[in-house]
């Protein structure tokens, strides 16, 4: 290999910042040092001087001081929030190429301590002795200014947001919510199920999925190729029966004639091409513009699946297959839902977060899905913290005592029904919402987010709700009005979690089955659970868009995932 990319500091290079400060040796698939490894140090980097180092990152801004005196860039690599100030000398390189922001850099240097007062807070700062590679930007036409874009900009170009501070700090908080999602449900001895995205049942049974069909492209190709190649005429069709005809008469005739092996094996031969021919030109004569029917409907048996398939909303009902054999299980995976909703609360294609346990009623649920959001709060503060002060000065200053507070209080617990008291109260004394208030309404936002952030300013877990508003698969309290729902509300996002205990007697699930219009066949699977070895459990859902919201204090979803999708949008 040649010299030059031979890194300068190996032992810096495979040596990895754990988060408590320590070091460990490690490989880093690459012959650059992060830079997190130099900056996010207990002491910032300031033990590292002398040290040679090679680090890789894009110029977040750059300053050229002419020819006379070093140049500036503060880059940066993802790997912290923190950019790294890398001083070049201008007879090493033509630095003019370096300054403008978005250029990628990979440079050598020696790590030095900066002088003091020069106004810079870093403990540490790069002294470049060789510039390796450079991936220039013409600034006129970079998408990204200098200047700050809004969220909302930023929204119009995907593949480059995530180079801004705001996007780059989201999809670090995301990735440790992720990884903390593991490793509390690991750390309890829950088993990860990977339950399937194409379903055909309708978790939720509220109508709200995505198709999944390659009946639409068939019927386009079959549309244009009957153009092309116009199908048989009626008189086609005939005429290739009747060579059919004639050719059997053909075999039948050298048969009765006794005629020799080889000639009446040639007329085979020649009957079986031409019964060929005519099952072709039938078929095709048959062929019609459109999507395939069969008694007026669309016929499914000719889709890809044989029958009609859709993309999941939630992987529940599978995942109780798991829990009904492994006992503590939990999913974790994308979910889609096609409802045209254009709120900052909702996307089309959004993460979810199952665990179901199994043996465990309402109750246990509910200490679940508390101890899971307290865990996640206290990673975020222990892991993220540097990241978590970013959202704090760009846009929710509280951001950082919610999630404490979260970690340390009890989640306030009501049923539905206290709930719509309150609500009630509420009006009574003044309070304006624009959906009504009564005992049987699906909380609305507005309510729900009454409920946590004014009244009891803390998550608050509401439980028992009317049977009338939820799924079929919600255990039926004895009052029969009541199923064992519960629905976690925090403040900033309203529902966060909404879980339940199960329906697990056989009879009671099926009569909710049949009163709520669902049709039986296509959850025999889902009955055959009770039917056999039935359990008592429950699970709740997580919506993780929404725990990003709720840490970072966004006002957005579409903000908290790489690629939104929602009415009207799929970039990318
Ligand atoms: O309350 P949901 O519909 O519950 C279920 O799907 C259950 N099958 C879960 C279970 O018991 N295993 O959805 C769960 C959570 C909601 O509380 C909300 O946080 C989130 O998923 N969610 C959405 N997030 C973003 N965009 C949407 N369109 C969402 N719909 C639901
Ligand atoms: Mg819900």
């Amino acid at each position: 290999m040649a010299d030059e990319i031979v890194p300068p500091a190996t032992q810096l290079a495979a040596v990895s910042l754990e988060n408590d400060g320590s070091t460990v040796q490690r490989a880093q698939f690459s012959n650059r040092v992060l830079i997190r490894t130099i900056l996010d140090r207990p002491d910032g980097g300031a033990g590292l001087a002398g040290q040679t180092v090679r680090i890789g990152g894009w110029v977040k801004s750059g300053r050229d001081q002419g020819k006379r005196t070093f140049s500036f860039l503060a880059v940066n690599d993802g790997s912290c929030p923190a950019n790294l100030q890398v001083m070049v000398d201008p007879s090493l390189y033509d630095v003019s190429n370096l300054v403008a922001t978005g250029t990628c850099v990979t440079v050598d240097g020696v790590l030095k301590v900066p002088p003091k007062g020069k106004g810079t807070q870093q403990q540490i700062e790069l002294n470049v002795v060789k510039v390796i590679d450079v991936g220039t930007v013409d600034a006129s036409k970079y998408p990204l200014p200098k200047t700050k874009l809004t969220l909302e900009t930023l929204r119009d170009v995907l593949h480059l947001r995530s180079r801004t501070n705001s996007i780059s700090a989201v999809a670090r908080i995301r990735n440790a919510l992720a990884f903390a999602t593991h490793s509390f449900f690991q750390e309890h001895s829950f088993l990860y199920i990977h339950t399937p995205i194409i379903t055909t049942s309708d978790c939720e049974g509220a109508g709200e999925m995505f198709q999944a069909t390659t009946l639409i492209n068939y019927t386009e190709r079959l549309e244009q190729d009957l153009i092309d190649n116009p199908p048989p005429t009626e008189a086609e069709v005939e005429a290739a029966r009747l060579i059919v005809i004639e050719r059997g008469n053909v075999v039948a005739e050298l048969k009765a004639a006794k005629a020799s092996k080889e000639a009446i094996t040639a007329a085979v031969a020649e009957l079986k091409i031409a019964k060929e021919t005519f099952a072709h030109i039938d078929e095709r004569s048959r062929l019609r513009p459109g999507l395939p029917k069969k008694d007026g409907n669309i016929d499914y048996s000719k889709d890809f699946f044989g029958r009609q398939a859709f993309l999941t909303v939630s992987g529940q009902l599978q995942v109780e297959t798991y829990a009904c054999a492994l006992s503590n299980v939990y999913t974790f995976g994308p979910t889609f839902r096609a409802e045209n909703s254009h709120t900052s609360r909702h996307l089309a294609e959004f993460w979810m977060v199952e665990p179901e346990i199994a043996f465990a009623d309402l109750e246990d649920d509910m200490n679940c899905a508390e101890a899971y959001v307290k865990y996640m709060c206290n990673w975020l503060l222990e892991k993220c913290y540097a990241d978590m002060e970013l959202m704090a000065k760009n846009f929710d200053s509280g951001c950082i005592d919610r999630l404490k507070l979260v970690a340390s209080t009890p989640f306030g617990r009501i049923t539905y029904t206290k709930a719509i008291e309150l609500l009630e109260e509420a009006v009574a004394k003044g309070k304006e919402f624009d959906n009504n208030v009564e005992w049987g309404i699906d909380l609305a936002s507005e309510h729900e987010r009454y409920l946590t952030e004014v009244l009891f300013q803390k998550p608050l877990i509401v439980y028992n709700y009317p049977k009338g508003i939820k799924a079929f698969y919600m255990r039926l309290n004895d009052d029969e009005k009541t199923v064992a729902a519960m629905d976690v509300l925090v403040p900033k996002v309203g529902e966060l979690i909404g879980g339940s205990q199960r329906e697990e007697r056989y009879d009671v699930i099926k009569k909710r089955i049949e009163e709520m219009g669902l049709p039986i066949e296509p959850y025999e699977w889902y009955l055959d659970l009770r039917r056999y070895g039935t359990v008592k459990h429950c699970g709740f859902g997580l919506g993780f868009e929404r725990m990003i919201l709720f840490a970072t204090g966004l006002d957005n979803i579409r903000d908290v995932i790489p690629f939104p999708r929602y009415p009207g949008k799929a970039d990318l």
